[in-house]
């Protein structure tokens, strides 16, 4: 029946281990929910999201929900190509399986490892993809999060660090864009100044149709979230170059279409949802969040 097994927290990540919670009865298989694969954030693991799957179960039983047990805790901070290459090894069997589709949720860094993955799978079967509080339009800002990566860090000067082929190793870097040093972030950012076409990437139109094979983008965030800065990020939101926030919409990449962000708006499958009074973990616990926003994507 069911298989309900934290992982213990002592154990390092990297196993290639997908803890299956939740096994399907023959009935309930019959009602085709897809399974959830859910990505979880910077400094932690699967053991995150012990009320978010108690609601998919409670909310839509049998469904099939994979935490995917992979650079957990301080392997979170490997690059963040390399965490992309390692959750694809591990969620293809289960979209080859899969034969309706899957769902992502995704949860903050965890997030643009899903974007990361979606965007260079071209035969994936993401039907929604969740993002959960994550920095998709990238961060800046010094939260608690910064300080146990680098202690002693100031943020107008960690560019300095982050554009090198150093700073490209952590994962953080990978996703820091300082608004006063785009030239550098440019040159100097492996991930998401690709993922963007920001830095010209010869496969983009590749990697945008791939992107435009999922059904919805559902993304989520909320202003006291006090870890994602600017927390419009969560919705593709970030500063100019005078830490004014430019929405979404006036961002380049939504008016170029550059990876599909329009098209899908477009399509009607562009989604958001601002909640306020959600801290940045108590993204995936909270009850309003997931009846609000998360709930309905998941059939
Ligand atoms: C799922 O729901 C069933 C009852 O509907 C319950 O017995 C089971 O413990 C639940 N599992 C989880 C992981 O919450
Ligand atoms: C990008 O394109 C090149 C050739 O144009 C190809 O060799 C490479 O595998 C592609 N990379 C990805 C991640 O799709
Ligand atoms: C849950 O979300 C609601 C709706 O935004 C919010 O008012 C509430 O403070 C949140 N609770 C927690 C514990 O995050």
């Amino acid at each position: 029946m069911l298989l309900f097994n934290f992982p213990n927290t002592e154990r390092s990540g990297g196993s290639l281990l997908v803890w299956m919670l939740c096994s399907m009865s023959l009935a309930v298989v019959a009602m085709g929910y897809k399974p959830v694969i859910i990505v979880h954030g910077l400094l932690d693991g699967p053991r995150q999201f012990g009320e978010l799957v108690r609601y998919i179960n409670q909310s839509h039983p049998g469904t099939d929900v994979m935490l995917v047990d992979l650079f957990d805790d301080k392997t979170s901070l490997k690059p963040l190509w390399k965490q992309v290459q390692g959750f694809r090894e591990t969620v293809l069997p289960i979209m080859k399986k899969a034969v309706d589709g899957v769902h992502f949720i995704c949860f903050s860094q965890g997030g643009l490892i899903c974007r990361g993955i979606i965007s260079t799978l071209p035969d994936h079967n993401v039907h929604s993809f969740i993002s959960l509080s994550s920095p998709q339009g990238g961060q800046y800002g010094d939260t608690q999060y910064m300080k146990h990566v680098f202690p002693t860090f100031i943020k107008t000067h960690l560019y300095e660090i982050c554009y090198t082929p150093f700073g490209q190793k952590i994962s953080v870097c990978n996703y820091w864009k300082d608004p006063h040093h785009i030239d550098k972030y440019v040159k100097g950012n492996d991930y998401l100044a690709v993922l963007n076409n920001e830095r010209p990437n010869p496969n983009m139109t590749a990697w945008k149709n791939n992107f435009l094979r999922i059904k919805k983008l559902i993304l989520i965030g909320g202003p006291d979230d006090d870890v994602i800065t600017p927390w419009q990020s969560s919705l593709f939101g970030f500063y100019d170059e005078n830490e004014n926030i430019i929405e979404m919409k006036n961002q380049d990449a939504y008016v170029k279409d550059v990876f599909g962000l329009k098209t899908l708006d477009t399509r009607g499958d562009l989604v958001t949802c601002v909640f306020p009074g959600v801290k940045h973990i108590k993204w995936h616990s909270n009850e309003t969040v997931y009846y609000g926003c998360i709930d309905k994507w998941l059939t």
